[in-house]
């Protein structure tokens, strides 16, 4: 049994991290701003505790860390879209985006690693994005946090690797769940995307709460500093549809 500090986790992928990890066994906390949200899904789970939070603002991570108590995983899901054309993208919008997708990583985790650090250590993943690794159009502001949150994991895990804390990030790809379940309510847009992906499918909430849930267990036991992107192959496959002769 592992105690598990989800934030953002009320929607979206990081409730079905929160129902699986509950399913597998572990305590979990529910940190997210959508107070009702965290509320209803914790009052779901075995064993579980909602906690009202920003993770923009250290003194509620902090005060929700210390009515959790020991914390062996963070996953730090929090996460926002705002898109658009950087030519006019709004400065204030991009500002909220780093301020909840970058630096709100940034808070949460340093907040727990300190806590880690005093019981032995832990694992943290941060959820990037396949944006973060490379460019598409309409989401410059989103991807340069994701971006930001492979370079953060990767110094974390060197600093924090002799406090015996492991951190690792997940790239999700074109993903039928959370922020983006809208985008694909869309038919053409599945198709399009979906035949896009090498594994011929969209990917869904299950198949980036295992790769979290794997990162977090002890079977990741020597794994860190990585991202592992959750794609179907799709990062890979610029030239997939651009055949050349086969002989
Ligand atoms: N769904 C996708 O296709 C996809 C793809 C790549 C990466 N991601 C990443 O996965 C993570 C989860 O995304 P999702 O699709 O579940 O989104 P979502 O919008 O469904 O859920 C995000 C949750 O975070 C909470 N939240 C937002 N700001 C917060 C804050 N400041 N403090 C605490 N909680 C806050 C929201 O209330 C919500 O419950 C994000 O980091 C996102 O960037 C998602």
């Amino acid at each position: 049994m592992k105690r598990i500090f989800i934030t953002g986790a009320g929607t979206g992928l990081g409730a079905s991290v929160a129902e699986r990890a509950a399913a597998q066994g572990h305590r979990v906390g529910v940190f997210d701003t959508n107070r009702a949200a965290a509320e209803a899904l914790a009052a779901s789970l075995p064993d579980a505790v909602a906690l009202d939070g920003d993770v923009c603002d250290p003194a509620s991570v902090e005060a929700a860390l210390d009515a959790f108590g020991d914390v062996d995983v963070l996953v730090n899901n929090a996460g926002i879209l705002r898109t658009g054309p950087l030519i006019e993208h709004s400065v204030d919008d991009f500002r909220r985006v780093v301020d909840v997708n970058l630096n709100g990583v940034f808070i949460a985790a340093q907040a727990a690693a300190k806590r880690m650090r005093e019981t032995g250590g832990g694992a943290i993943i941060n959820l990037a994005s396949i944006n973060g690794i490379h460019p598409s159009p309409n989401c410059g502001a989103y991807a340069a946090t994701k971006a930001g949150v492979i370079g953060l994991t990767q110094h974390m895990s060197i600093e924090w690797g002799a406090f015996g804390i492991r951190v690792n990030a997940v790239a999700p790809g074109f993903i039928d769940s959370g922020m983006s379940a809208p985008f694909y309510r869309d038919e053409k847009v599945r198709a399009l995307r979906g035949g896009a992906v090498p594994l011929g499918r969209l990917g869904d909430a299950n198949d980036v709460a295992e790769t979290i849930l794997f990162l977090a267990s002890d079977a990741a036991a020597y794994i860190s500093g990585q991202t592992i992107a959750v794609d179907g192959g799709v990062i890979n496959s610029v030239l997939l549809h651009l055949p050349r002769d086969a002989s």
